[in-house]
């Protein structure tokens, strides 16, 4: 191996890294959105390392909380079982992903509750924790507390429907399950009544200054900060840490019946899993969270549990006397073929059911493909994926393999030559390489990939340029051939040094075929030349249409197997929140008097318009033959216009309960067809007049 003098951009000094990616929950199998985190960390941080940075990727499973142990109470085991089980799955798949964390533990360990009741101790001793008598939600007919995320209704801020009891999905408002506007106890599907009960409370206004301070030194997104000066603006509110038996969870000292609230020891599970890696590695945990440490720490997170992560976490750390972190970046969420996940489109695509049928590298570089820093939503649409792997992967980069490695193997007894055909091309992907570290930094990982894809189609036209086919037939040409074929296969192992954050497996393969040692960043200075490689084994398979068809098939029949995914996919679909009461009710069938008890009518829709505080409603009046107009907020603003519907007859639900909305009173549902989230209207006949009953 010879070096050469380039200008490879390389750390002066090595940092030292701390990166978490969210703690899955203990009670869901991990789907493709949730891999989309994963495999931005474990690229950022295999960048880090390839780099020489002395960098952790630490994770664990999330395992306390009311939902996990209903179904363990559904599954007939005990919680610690069934956390158990959740845990095996999710670290199986992670692996099947090629996603390397150094520790992944779980918040019901050891560590964590030593940690939990440190930190809570402090906070309680420096009058950061305060109790108070508060109305809690209770589901009459189960006779328990109902958790935040048990009780569903209207978002009391912006009045999106379907929004869980702690947080809205759609303005990232926090409030307490018992404001919700029409709530349900998904549990029972009772209505919750109100309970009193003693809680207690983390002072989070005491901490506003220094929240502010914090935000302004830029550890956040633009886009979450515009968001945390909206918090702000709201006034913060102190924070319930606490709940009632039964839970599981831990209990809260010199509290009996109480017990910590899940998102409270979550992020301590960060720490609590670094402590379980230090203590095996004999590492200083320490140096990584004292208020005065030096190391980096970065949480990656989606972006819907930003405000956990930029207010409360934050400001329980530094009360508590250590670090805050350095970065909280948040990414979007995935969509399927340009829609939300799926059931019943079969492409709500868990992690093993890919696997059975694909290659996790095609995601991991799919994925890199289309992410950057933003809090951008990422569409993964079933073609482009196809396209996007089979052209560049396949087709730029491992072809440059191929194209020179038989050559190689048959003329020159697999030795490289001395010297290469065009050192100037291999200068270039110093270059390259310098503006890649830098994205791949900045979490570019789209521009990134872009860049060295570009670099690839300089090499693959050198190659086209050469013709080193034709050179082989030539005697005169020997030595030029080996040198071009020596050329192409060195800017094959620039490219894949590049890609390894990406393409981890098809790495390590390349460097049994380059018979190199594991390589680093620094090895792009480094020049194979009178080297001996190994036999050329294909690397990438491209991706048939029916592995995509497997996979959806798949995804669809597991769909009819499971109960649960049933009732999830009935919930998914149905057209307005307004029968998801019933439909967490719903075993299956309805008797005829069930059915006989819904007043449908025909109604005529005098007037339609948009709701302009409300994503998704238009506001109707209409006329259901009864001396008088009804008005009916409707959540198809997203898939009909008002002027499609002025005019027209439609079926509404005529006996369904009158509902106060933050816009006016409701007084009835309007019909659609739903094809997952897209939903059509329904239109009687012309001759249909207002007020006939629908049968
Ligand atoms: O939203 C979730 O899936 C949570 N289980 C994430 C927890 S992240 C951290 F705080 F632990
Ligand atoms: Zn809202």
């Amino acid at each position: 191996m010879n070096m050469i003098q380039t200008s490879l951009q390389l750390p002066s000094m090595p940092r030292q890294i701390l990166v978490t990616s969210a703690l899955p929950y203990g009670n869901a199998a991990i789907h493709l959105g949730t891999m989309l985190e994963a495999i931005q960390s474990d690229i950022w941080v295999r960048y880090y390392k390839l780099m020489g940075h002395e960098c952790y990727y630490i994770c664990a499973d999330d395992a306390h909380g009311t939902p996990i142990m209903l179904s363990a109470e559904k599954a007939g085991i005990s919680p610690q079982e069934h956390i158990d089980k959740m845990q095996a799955s999710h670290i199986a798949d992670y692996q099947g992903f090629l996603i390397d964390h150094d520790n992944y533990h779980s918040t019901h360990s050891d560590e964590n509750r030593e940690l939990v009741y440190s930190i809570y101790q402090t906070l309680f001793d420096n009058k950061a924790i305060n109790t108070k008598v508060i109305k809690q939600a209770f589901d009459p007919e189960k006779e328990m507390f109902l958790p935040d995320r048990f009780v569903k209704g209207e978002c009391p801020k912006c009045g999106t429907k379907e929004q869980y009891g702690d947080n809205c999905e759609n303005c990232g408002a926090t409030y307490d399950p018992t404001e919700l506007v029409n709530p349900y106890s998904i549990v029972s599907g009772a209505t919750p009544i109100e309970k009193d009960s003693e809680q207690y409370f983390f002072d989070l206004p005491q901490f506003e200054s220094f929240l502010k301070e914090w935000l302004a030194a830029g550890h956040t997104q633009p886009e979450i900060s515009n968001k945390m000066q909206e918090w702000f603006e709201d006034g913060l509110h102190p924070w319930d840490i606490s709940r009632n038996a039964p839970y599981w969870g831990f209990e809260i000292p010199n509290a009996p019946g109480k017990y910590f609230y899940v998102w409270l020891d979550a992020p301590i599970g960060y720490m609590a899993s670094f402590k379980n890696f230090c203590d095996k590695k004999g590492l200083d945990f320490d140096q990584f969270w004292n208020a005065d440490s030096q190391a980096e720490l970065y949480h990656i997170i989606g972006k819907d549990i930003a405000r956990f992560h930029t207010l409360f976490w934050p400001a329980v750390l530094h009360h508590a006397g250590y670090r805050t972190p350095n970065g909280v970046y948040c990414h979007g969420f995935v969509t399927v073929d340009g829609q939300k996940m799926s059931k019943s489109r079969g492409t709500f695509i868990q992690a093993a059911t890919y696997l059975k049928h694909l290659e996790p590298e095609y995601l991991r570089y799919f994925y890199a493909s289309r992410l950057n820093a933003s809090i951008e939503d990422l569409d993964l649409n079933l073609e482009d994926f196809q396209q996007k792997v089979n052209s560049d992967l396949v087709g730029k980069v491992v072809n440059i393999a191929s194209r020179n490695a038989g050559f190689i193997r048959k003329r020159y007894g697999n030795i490289l030559a001395d010297t290469l055909d065009q050192p100037e091309l291999f200068a270039q992907s110093i270059e390259v390489a310098n503006q890649v570290s830098e994205l791949y930094e900045q979490r570019q990982f789209s521009s990134a990939m872009r860049e060295i894809m570009a670099y690839a189609d300089i090499v693959n036209q050198y190659i086209d340029d050469k013709k080193p086919w034709q050179m082989a037939k030539d005697e005169s040409l020997t030595v030029e051939t080996q040198q071009v074929c020596t050329t192409g296969l060195n800017l094959f192992k620039q490219l894949m040094i590049m890609l390894t954050p990406v393409l981890p497996k098809i790495a390590a393969e390349s460097q049994r075929f380059l018979n190199v040692d594991p390589w680093t960043w620094a090895d792009l200075n480094t020049q194979l030349l009178g080297h001996k490689i190994n036999n050329f084994k294909p690397l990438l398979n491209r991706i048939e249409s029916s592995q995509l068809e497997s996979v959806i098939e798949d995804t669809k029949a597991a769909l009819q197997e499971t109960p649960a995914a049933k009732e999830d996919d009935k919930k998914a679909q149905a057209t307005t929140s307004d029968d998801s009461n019933a439909a967490a009710k719903d075993n299956g069938y309805i008797s005829i008097d069930d059915f006989s008890k819904v007043d449908l009518r025909v109604a005529k829709v005098i007037e339609a318009e948009p709701v302009p505080e409300a994503d998704k409603l238009l506001k109707l009046i209409v006329d259901a033959g009864e001396g008088r107009t009804r008005q009916i907020f409707a959540g198809i603003k997203q898939h009909v216009s008002p002027e499609q519907l002025i005019g027209k007859s439609v079926v509404i639900v005529a006996n369904l309960a009158p509902r106060k909305m933050r816009f006016g009173l409701s007084e009835g549902m309007m019909l659609c067809a739903a094809d997952g989230d897209k939903l059509f209207t329904i239109h009687p006949q012309e001759e249909a007049t207002a007020g006939m009953q629908v049968r």
